[in-house]
């Protein structure tokens, strides 16, 4: 039994760091494992100018720890009002290194998102021609449709005719849930692919309902049935190019989230690797770790692998039921449990 693991520096190709009082938490959460992370733009307003995502990621450099070479990678969030134009001269600066579709009111923070997908066709064509990752939050938005089956009404109503109309788009499936995603992304061009996060690969929805309401195991897209997870599994350590890691770690404060309408979204950060460890070793799969975990995302965007190494180590460890972040204090995921693996740090 492997009792240590070394693997390369892995990334996050998908992270809520938020603002203000939380930034220095959240980022030296994220900043501790990973070496870089596609910074979501979903803040309150959104960040959806260039000038405005320059601003954010100043911020952020600010609030690192010091010492720390974290590279935020950072995203544009589309409005139906997103300029082409600033959108490629931010890609071609090097500011922007993708942008977000969240359909409007589908999630946190996504009131200004788009009302429909063919009001961003002109920004699509623009990106599509330019190699622009196009992330996508992929769930509709009509409360007659379970929420249940949003994901997969979405790749047939949304992300199949979009696909089809700008077939050489770049384009991440983000935080897949269902097999039906699963399944789309391998049948798909190789310019597409999918993050998957630790939780919906460790929960299914009874996670949601075990004894009373949980909001903690709370996220969306929610999370779906055991077939689901079972095929998400399944994706993620098959060795696959299309999948890579993303946390969509996303930080509520604990009042927000026990509460009589808690927020959607999971903080996972401070223990994701050994999350994501944890399901490779159960799968018998952690010889396809290090691919998932540190070389398809930059394969896919187009970057250089990082240097270094991360550490884990098998031993017990026990997740703290709350932790304090900002002012206050969040409940991370898996509070409380026994984990089998410890992230002990980076090294050459
Ligand atoms: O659970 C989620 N939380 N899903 C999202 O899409 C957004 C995120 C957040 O920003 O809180
Ligand atoms: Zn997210």
């Amino acid at each position: 039994m492997t009792d240590r693991l070394i693997i390369r520096r892995p990334d996050d190709w998908h992270v809520h760091l938020r603002d203000g009082a939380l930034l220095a938490d959240t980022v030296a959460h994220t900043a501790r494992q990973f070496a870089r992370a596609i910074v979501m733009p979903n803040l309150s307003p959104p960040v959806s100018t260039t000038a405005e995502v320059e601003a954010y990621r100043a911020r952020i450099i600010a609030a690192r720890p010091a010492g720390s070479d974290f590279t935020p990678l950072m995203v544009l969030y589309l409005t139906d009002a997103t300029d082409p134009d600033d959108v490629a001269a931010g890609f071609a600066s090097g500011v922007l290194a993708a942008c977000k579709l969240y359909p409007a009111n589908a999630t946190t923070n996504s009131a200004h998102g788009v009302t429909d997908v063919r009001n961003i066709y002109p920004v699509l064509e623009r990106m599509q021609a330019i190699g622009m990752p196009f992330l996508v939050h992929g769930e509709v938005t009509d409360p007659a449709v379970d929420i249940f089956d949003r994901e997969a009404v979405f790749i047939e109503q949304v992300l199949t005719p979009t696909l089809r109309d700008f077939p050489a788009l770049k384009a991440v499936f983000e935080h897949i849930t269902t097999r039906d995603a699963a399944e789309f992304v391998v049948a798909a061009g190789a310019n597409v692919g999918a993050t998957i996060t630790p939780h919906h690969l460790m929960i299914n929805r009874n996670a949601i309902f075990a004894g009373g309401i949980r909001p903690h195991a709370y996220c969306l897209p929610v999370a779906k049935r055991e077939v689901h997870r079972l095929a998400l599994r399944k994706a993620a350590t098959s060795g696959s190019e299309k999948f890579f890691l993303g946390t969509d770690t996303a930080p509520h404060l604990v009042q927000a989230k026990e509460s009589a309408c808690g927020c959607a979204g999971i903080f996972n950060a401070p223990h994701a690797l050994e999350a994501y460890a944890t399901v490779f070793a159960e799968e018998n799969a952690l010889d396809k770790f290090e691919a998932f975990a540190s070389e398809h995302g930059p394969n896919f965007y187009g970057l250089p692998l990082n240097s270094g190494r991360v550490v884990l180590e098998r031993v017990r460890e026990l997740v703290p039921e709350r932790l304090p972040l900002g002012d206050g204090e969040i409940v991370p995921w898996l509070a409380g449990e026994t984990i089998g693996w410890r992230f002990s740090g980076v090294t050459d």
